[in-house]
């Protein structure tokens, strides 16, 4: 890109244009017009950063020139910077209402000349830059978005699958929010924890029917099949660098506090604290179900058997504050 802003003068003086030629074109890329329509032409074509106008023309004059400018979209914000012949208040008025940013007067002085073109330009290009980050935010946040959409379209498809535990991804989700929250996980965080929690068991997508669905306990073999999905959650989201974070749920939420849980053998804090939480919400969900292989706990039962797993399956400390926040209820 061209670093050097651009001026477009339109007067129908040649003097005036060479003049403005010499004192300028060391610094700036020029264009010139010797008419209001050809300015108003070059400008749509050139978009330059600003443009100098000599208010005295015939035919179309600069105050027609620039209101013309200000009712046209693609230059409208152009700045411009009127010459009038006289310092005079009324060729002022009508500039500004025309929508002049500026006022030179002839003959031109050219420190004054270039102190104003420097204090223009430099506001046009911080006001381009602004405009380039709130268009770049605007794509990043429809990237997002898109993202969302295909990780809850991959939920839902997983939720459909299994009728049993049906909304139990979205049930989970909220409730290890909460307690995330609860337990004072900064907000920044919270949304790699929905995220992973939403999609917490999308590795049974690789699960057969037969095994997911079996209204009976499973065989040896079929549990060595189901014990993969943690696993085939970080094969295929490890690849997505936007999901880096939100995997430590998928991949360690079988893992136990005694280390005795699946894929990884982790032990006690070695397993991430979002995976911590969400086992006990997990479990929780789950044995409030029905599942095809046996019916719903009653929820004091499920509570009492959380509390059993203390040390052994869950960190005991989020034991507690799990039960505290049930309690709340
Ligand atoms: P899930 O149904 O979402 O259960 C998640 C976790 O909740 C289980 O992880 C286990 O820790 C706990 N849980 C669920 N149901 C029970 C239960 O009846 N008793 C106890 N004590 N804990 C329970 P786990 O064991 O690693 O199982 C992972 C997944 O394997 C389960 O997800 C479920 O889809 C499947 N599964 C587990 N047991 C059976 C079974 O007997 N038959 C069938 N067909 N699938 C099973
Ligand atoms: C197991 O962990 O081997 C089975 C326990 C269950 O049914 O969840
Ligand atoms: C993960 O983010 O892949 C799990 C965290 C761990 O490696 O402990
Ligand atoms: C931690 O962030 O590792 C400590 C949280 C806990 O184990 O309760
Ligand atoms: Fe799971
Ligand atoms: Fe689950």
């Amino acid at each position: 890109m061209n670093n050097q802003a651009s001026v477009l003068i339109v007067d129908d003086e040649e003097v005036v244009r060479e003049t403005l030629d010499l004192l300028l074109s060391d610094q700036y890329q020029l264009y010139f017009a010797e008419n209001g329509v050809e300015g108003l032409a070059l400008a749509l074509k050139v978009q330059p950063d600003v443009m100098l106008l000599d208010a005295m023309m015939p035919r179309m004059n600069g105050f027609d020139v620039c209101r013309q400018i200000r009712a046209t979209p693609l230059l409208a914000e152009l700045p411009v910077i009127m010459i009038t012949a006289l310092d005079d208040r009324e060729s002022r008025l009508m500039g500004l209402r025309a929508g002049a940013d500026d006022f030179l007067t002839k003959p031109l002085d050219s420190l004054e000349l270039s102190a104003r073109l420097q204090t223009i330009t430099r506001l046009n290009r911080y006001r381009n830059l602004v405009e380039q980050r709130a268009q770049l935010e605007s794509a990043h946040q429809i990237l997002l978005t898109s993202y969302n959409r295909t990780i809850e379209g991959w939920v839902n498809a997983l939720d459909l699958r299994d009728k049993e535990t049906e909304n139990h991804s979205q049930r989970v989700t909220q409730m290890t929010v909460e307690f995330a929250r609860k337990m004072g996980v900064p907000d920044d965080q919270l949304e790699n924890i929905r995220m992973g929690a939403l999609l917490h068991d999308i590795g049974k997508l690789g699960v057969p029917d037969a095994i997911l669905l079996k209204p009976g306990k499973l065989t040896d073999e079929e549990w060595v099949i189901m014990r993969q999905h943690p696993e085939n959650a970080h094969k295929w989201l490890s690849p997505i660098e936007y999901l880096r974070t939100a995997m430590e749920i998928p991949y360690c939420h079988h893992e136990r506090w005694d280390g005795t849980g699946y894929p990884r053998h982790l032990q006690g804090t070695e397993i991430p604290l979002s995976a911590r939480m969400f086992a006990i919400v997990d479990v929780w969900d789950a044995l409030c179900s029905d599942r095809p292989y046996r019916a719903a706990m009653p929820e004091p039962e499920v509570l009492e058997y959380i509390q059993k797993q203390a040390n052994t399956h869950f960190d005991p400390a989020l034991v507690e504050m799990f039960l505290a926040m049930r309690a709340g209820k």
